[in-house]
């Protein structure tokens, strides 16, 4: 029986009660999620009370997920969901970040702690790891033999706008170019080159931008929110989706919530799961 601190509390939906952490998105089992030869997307956010989910640190340039509410039971349950992933979108900005030394690993099944998770991949009978898609406009970022150690294949996806040189060198550090847009990505042609490559789970560790792509392009299914019992103010932030305002706004339903009393040292969050597009049926 695990540790009451292993725990957290179901609240919905019913019946209400104690859960096990580990396990928790295993069980949502989003690779069953009816299938009509159409991707199924899903994203996932850590966010504060008051919307933050990256900030600007001192003396550092560009943002980063707020120390303040990053923690290892959200991370157990982001593992979870790149765990089931077919295809792992990540950003160009992520690429430059982690040749930096400022972003962690996104999909980290082969530490110990999340051993079960490559297990579960196996007897699932899928790929040791999924595959990666870097969305961006400019490819300024080149592709480590680290990155791509931690996939299967890498896929740059990107616009016509994108600048031939770093077309050829990602090609040549192995990368697979493709292109999904005219200036930049567009929803509608990334879905058509995801879905004709056979992908079936989707899972975007990405940002605001591409949330709101998803979001404003109608892909998105899924949209997993921890939220963080922690209010952070500051004046250098960004929220969930940015981009032009949703008119009319996007209406999610509430798929499952779990209480974590035991997290941030007490302070607690919340585990959120909402449905953007119920069923998940081809737009
Ligand atoms: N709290 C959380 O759970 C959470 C989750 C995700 C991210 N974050 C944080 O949010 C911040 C931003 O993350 P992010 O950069 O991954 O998010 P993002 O705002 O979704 O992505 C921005 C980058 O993605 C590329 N991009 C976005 N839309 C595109 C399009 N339509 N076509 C082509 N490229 C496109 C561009 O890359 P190029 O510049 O290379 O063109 C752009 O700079 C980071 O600090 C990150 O740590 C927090």
């Amino acid at each position: 029986m695990p540790q009451r601190e292993e725990r957290v509390i179901a609240l919905y939906p019913g019946p209400a009660g104690e859960r096990p952490l580990a396990g928790l998105y295993l069980g949502h089992d989003l690779r069953r999620r009816p299938r009509s030869g159409w991707p199924f997307f899903c994203s996932n956010f850590v966010a504060s009370l008051d919307g933050r989910i990256a900030v600007s640190a001192p003396g550092e340039p560009g943002q980063d997920v707020p120390p303040a509410i990053a923690n290892d039971r959200d991370w157990r349950l982001f593992q979870e969901l790149a765990a089931q992933a077919d295809l792992i979108l990540t950003s160009g900005r992520y690429a430059r970040q982690l040749a930096d030394g400022r972003a962690q690993a996104i999909l980290q099944i082969e530490r110990p702690a999340f051993a079960d998770l490559a297990a579960w991949r196996t007897a699932q009978g899928l790929a040791r790891r999924p595959d990666l898609a870097i969305l961006s406009r400019g490819l300024e970022f080149d592709l480590s033999p680290e990155l791509a150690a931690s996939f299967g294949a890498v896929l740059a996806i990107t616009g016509q706008s994108a600048p031939a040189g770093r077309r050829a060198a990602l090609a040549a550090q192995g990368a697979q170019i493709v292109l999904a847009g005219e200036d930049g990505v567009e929803a509608g042609r990334l879905a058509e080159v995801i879905a004709g490559r056979g992908y079936g789970l989707v899972f975007s560790a990405a940002g605001a931008e591409v949330l709101h792509m998803l979001v404003a392009g109608g892909l998105l299914n899924r949209l997993y929110l921890t939220l963080a019992h922690r209010l952070l103010a500051g004046t250098d932030y960004s929220t969930l989706a940015e981009g032009p305002l949703l008119e009319p706004a996007a209406s999610l339903t509430l798929y499952s919530a779990y209480l974590d009393p035991a997290g941030l040292d007490g302070a607690g969050q919340l585990f959120l799961a909402y449905d953007a597009r119920p069923g998940g049926a081809e737009p």
